[in-house]
């Protein structure tokens, strides 16, 4: 069939409101539910959602508690974790702490951490792979008030954006396949496939989430022309760098300003992806760029985004392999240190208030990986033996592991004690058993 790009308006997530914000908590009752989107021209595909959304947008600051009773609609198990958030154990969305069909399980966020692109998403066992695939996806704007101090772009002209990858068929619906690399091959922005963004000829800040279950992107403007990178998972990084592509592993997050006022009205500029595998021609477009009018800017890009903490005294380092069969057997499993996800099994105890080393390894021949961690925010120090690039200069909870690299970092076990996860965020590899518990003691 043909394939339409640049037809349909990328929309903007749906806000998702609080139903009350007494006593200085924002309280949200979100139904996850099913509708159906527009993703494709002149089809509508069954979704998943918080709300209704295709994504959702929850946005929230930083001292001020959120709650969340997530109501589930749906006739399976869920479970909704705060990806990038500080959270106590029980409201983290543990695999098993599942909220049964027509149950409902209330979330508590502190927010006691500061501004971040947050991301909210389920993580059933053996389900968080298909449900993500299907929609339970939705950003979670922390903001702070280092953040809103700054001169950055703001207001219409800061503008998330959830990327994603479907295997949408004729009849427009998602296909759910494991590890289905080459058959989700529709890129979506914000929900629809390959849409249009109108643009004014001004700066804009646009905050990249990339939601897929497998596809890393490298992005990059049609014209090749530079862009300004000022975020990461964490939020700001310290210092702003000029950059001409910028590369999302699944979960991680990047804030880029760009600036459409060098362009004439007029202008059409692709957003492309560079990053394989392809098919090239529907997986290198992602979306189109219209500059359609003029525009006043006062917005700016200080030197100097923000001062982050030096790194603590170093108590302890460990080691964490990642790996998968890839002898080309039929089903598959993927392990941490050699070992498939168990929720009973506690891989690795860490003390209360350390600060420790992890040397994180993709032991794969061909097959790339990323590591995630729950509950910190870390600060990469080597890659493959080399000072980390700007892009990783700042607060991360996901890196890509390429086949045979290895990756530097330290993490602070300062705030809550408990189980966490610890995992490949290529989802059906977590589905496959790619998958670790900590437990800060
Ligand atoms: Cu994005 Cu274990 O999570
Ligand atoms: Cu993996």
């Amino acid at each position: 069939t043909a394939v339409a790009f640049f037809t349909q308006a990328m929309p903007l997530p749906q806000v998702i409101a609080p139903s009350s914000t007494t006593n200085g908590v924002d309280t949200y009752n979100i139904s996850i539910r099913k509708n159906t989107k527009e993703i494709v021209p002149g089809k509508l595909t069954e979704v998943f959602t918080f709300n209704g959304g295709f994504p959702g947008l929850i946005r929230a600051t930083s001292g001020r508690p959120v709650v969340v009773n997530q109501y589930n609609k749906l006739d399976m198990p869920a479970s909704i974790h705060l990806h990038g958030g500080h959270v106590a154990p029980e409201h983290d969305g543990d695999p098993m702490a599942t909220i049964a069909p027509g149950g409902v399980r209330t979330y508590h966020y502190p927010n006691q951490q500061g501004h971040a692109p947050l991301w909210l998403h389920d993580h059933a066992h053996h389900m968080e792979s298909e449900h993500v695939y299907r929609g339970l996806s939705a950003f979670y704007l922390l903001t702070d008030a280092q953040e809103k101090a700054l001169p950055l772009p703001s207001g219409s002209y800061d503008v998330p954006i959830m990327l994603r990858e479907a295997n949408i068929d004729e009849a427009g619906q998602l296909v759910y396949t494991m590890d289905d690399f080459m058959g989700r091959s529709t890129i979506l922005a914000n929900g629809k496939a390959w849409p249009y963004f109108q643009v004014a000829a001004r700066k804009y800040r646009f905050r990249l989430l990339n939601s897929t279950n497998l596809r890393f992107f490298t992005l990059r403007l049609q014209d090749g022309s530079p862009f300004v990178q000022i975020g990461s998972d964490g939020g700001l990084l310290e210092k702003p760098f000029s950059t001409d592509t910028v590369s999302l592993s699944p979960g991680e997050r990047a804030e880029v300003v760009i600036d459409f006022s060098r362009y004439p009205v007029g202008t059409r500029l692709v957003l492309e992806n560079t990053e394989g595998p392809g098919p090239a021609e529907l997986t290198g477009k992602v979306l189109r760029f219209d500059v359609v009018k003029t525009a006043t800017d006062s917005s700016s890009v200080p030197a100097t985004l923000r001062t982050l903490p030096a790194l603590p005294a170093v108590t302890g380092r460990r080691t964490v392999v990642m790996s998968m069969d890839e002898d080309g057997r039929p089903h598959p499993q993927g392990y941490m240190d050699g070992k498939v996800y168990d929720h009973h099994r506690i891989d690795s105890t860490v003390p209360w208030g350390g600060s420790e080393i992890w040397t994180v390894t993709n032991s794969n021949q061909a097959i790339p990986h990323n590591f995630h961690i729950h509950l910190v925010q870390f600060r990469v120090l080597e890659r493959n033996g080399n000072p980390p690039g700007p892009a990783e200069a700042g607060l991360k909870d996901t890196i890509r592991v390429m086949p045979g690299e290895t990756v530097k970092f330290q993490a602070t076990f300062d705030s809550y004690r408990g189980k966490y996860l610890y995992h490949c965020h290529m989802l059906d590899h977590a589905a496959m058993g790619m998958m670790a518990q900590m437990e800060v003691v």
